[in-house]
């Protein structure tokens, strides 16, 4: 479903207002990455500078600039082993909530601060509902040490794809990798085992599939209401 860019920023907004009332002073927070997690971020400096008393930790550069930016204190992940809540956008999200993540190239360390929370909630808008992942594509984070034959492999599965690409050179991640996108006709029926076949491949780092993450999904709607699924 395509919805409107000035109605879907709205609705992004709402959400990152309505994520960050979850916060409470004492959390150590998980800032997720994408225009919607940086709705929440704006939304968390405005709380943060009205008083309540909180950390971040970020699965991006650029999230963190954000943060920062707002004079929200930002840790680094070295120094952290269990996060109170992370709220992060998603590309896709079926009826079991598995996701696809990584449109924004931050999967990995995204994956890294989803899994180290004790609670993750997810926010997106309507378009993001799918019957079955996959329609918008599969982001891989690869290292670029020997990443043709990496691709070869993963061609050699059956799968074809893109590398991604910025100013006609490779897109390049925080983590200074590549992204292949993988791209099906007729997505994922099975995820788990496409999942398990790719991180097999030496090289392949992290894909995009996100499986029994998030403890709560805030969609938004086109008619402007809100709610969890
Ligand atoms: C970045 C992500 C984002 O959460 C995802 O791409 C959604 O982004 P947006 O909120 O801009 O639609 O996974 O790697």
């Amino acid at each position: 479903m395509k919805l409107d860019m000035t109605k879907q920023e709205e609705i992004k907004r709402s959400l990152g207002e309505k994520a960050a009332t979850f916060v409470e002073s004492g959390m150590l927070v998980g800032l997720g990455s994408g225009t919607t997690a940086t709705h929440f971020i704006d939304s968390l400096i405005k709380r943060y500078q009205e008083g309540l008393k909180i950390t971040a930790v970020s699965s991006s550069i650029s999230s963190l600039e954000r943060a920062r930016s707002g004079k929200i204190p930002v840790v680094d992940m070295k120094e952290v082993s269990e996060i109170d809540l992370t709220v992060d956008g998603a590309d896709e999200v079926d009826s079991k909530n598995r996701m696809i993540k990584g449109g924004g190239g931050a999967l990995t360390r995204e994956k890294i601060i989803a899994s180290s929370s004790k609670k993750m909630i997810v926010i997106i808008d309507e378009s993001k509902l799918v019957k079955v992942l996959g329609c918008f594509g599969l982001p891989l984070e690869i290292l670029p040490f020997g990443y043709l034959a990496t691709i070869q492999k993963i061609q050699k599965l059956g799968y074809t794809g893109n590398l991604r690409k910025k100013e006609n050179a490779p897109y390049i991640t925080d983590n200074g990798n590549y992204i292949f996108d993988i791209h099906v006709p007729d997505a994922f029926p099975h995820p788990e085992k496409d999942h398990q076949q790719i991180i097999n491949i030496p090289g392949v780092i992290e894909t995009g599939f996100f499986f029994n993450l998030p403890s709560a999904i805030l969609v938004g709607y086109l008619n402007g209401k809100i709610a969890f699924r």
